[in-house]
């Protein structure tokens, strides 16, 4: 399990976290990971799952992965071969891929079946507290109008964050990170001092013109 607090970066397919690319942020959070003992993770799109987790020793985990079992099913990835590939995690259900209820519930039974880790992504706290009833190893509580945007859930929703947090512990002890927007140390603190485990974060490194430094201010926010 993933220590927290954490920060967890998304690549997403943003072109200045795919490819070589994507290997070279890579080891840039790696770096920034192994200098300041902040518990970071990323998740990356499948094809650029081996080439990474070759060159770093943060937890990789991938985007996302079908509710299938193995069988005749074409251009789709499932737990058991993403667990036999050594992924740490999957992210599970995130806005820009929602999956149903149904499907998630699959993902995270068969995730837990093979030792891997899920964070299951959700939009509200009325979600997270459906969620919750399926024990994910995380949640990660994302309002969809924020996502990309440069005013943070910390900011913008705290009432959100708070209410998801109590929601989920009435239910399970499940460990809640929030995203959307986050873009600096503030936004993290101000997220774990309402009670959240760390943050899921995307343009706000991928995007940034100094990741390594972009990351070092989202980590000293959990610190
Ligand atoms: O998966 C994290 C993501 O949805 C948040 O994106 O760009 O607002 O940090 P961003």
């Amino acid at each position: 399990m993933l220590r927290l607090p954490a920060v967890v970066v998304n690549f997403k397919l943003y072109p200045q976290a795919s490819g070589t690319k994507a290997v070279m942020l890579a080891r840039m959070l790696d770096s920034v990971a192994r200098e300041t003992g902040a518990s970071v993770a990323i998740a990356v799109n499948p094809l650029d799952f081996h080439q990474i987790s070759e060159a770093v020793d943060i937890p990789v985990y991938l985007q996302h992965v079908d509710a299938v079992d193995f069988g005749a099913h074409t251009g789709r990835i499932n737990v058991e071969l993403a667990a036999e590939h050594g992924v740490s995690g999957i992210l599970v259900n995130h806005s820009e891929r929602r999956l149903t209820i149904s499907d998630i519930e699959h993902i995270v039974s068969h995730a837990r079946d093979v030792g891997v880790d899920t964070i299951v992504c959700t939009n509200n706290p009325a979600v997270s507290a459906a969620v919750a009833a399926i024990e994910p190893t995380m949640i990660a509580m994302e309002p969809p109008e924020l996502i990309g945007g440069d005013i943070s859930v910390s900011k913008a929703r705290p009432e959100a964050i708070t209410e998801t947090i109590n929601r989920v512990k009435r239910i399970a002890d499940i460990p809640v990170l929030v995203g959307a927007g986050v873009k600096n140390g503030e936004d993290v603190r101000k997220a774990i001092q309402l009670g959240a485990s760390g943050v899921l974060v995307a343009s706000g490194i991928t995007k940034a013109h100094d990741p390594v430094n972009a990351l070092k201010d989202l980590v000293a926010g959990m610190m």
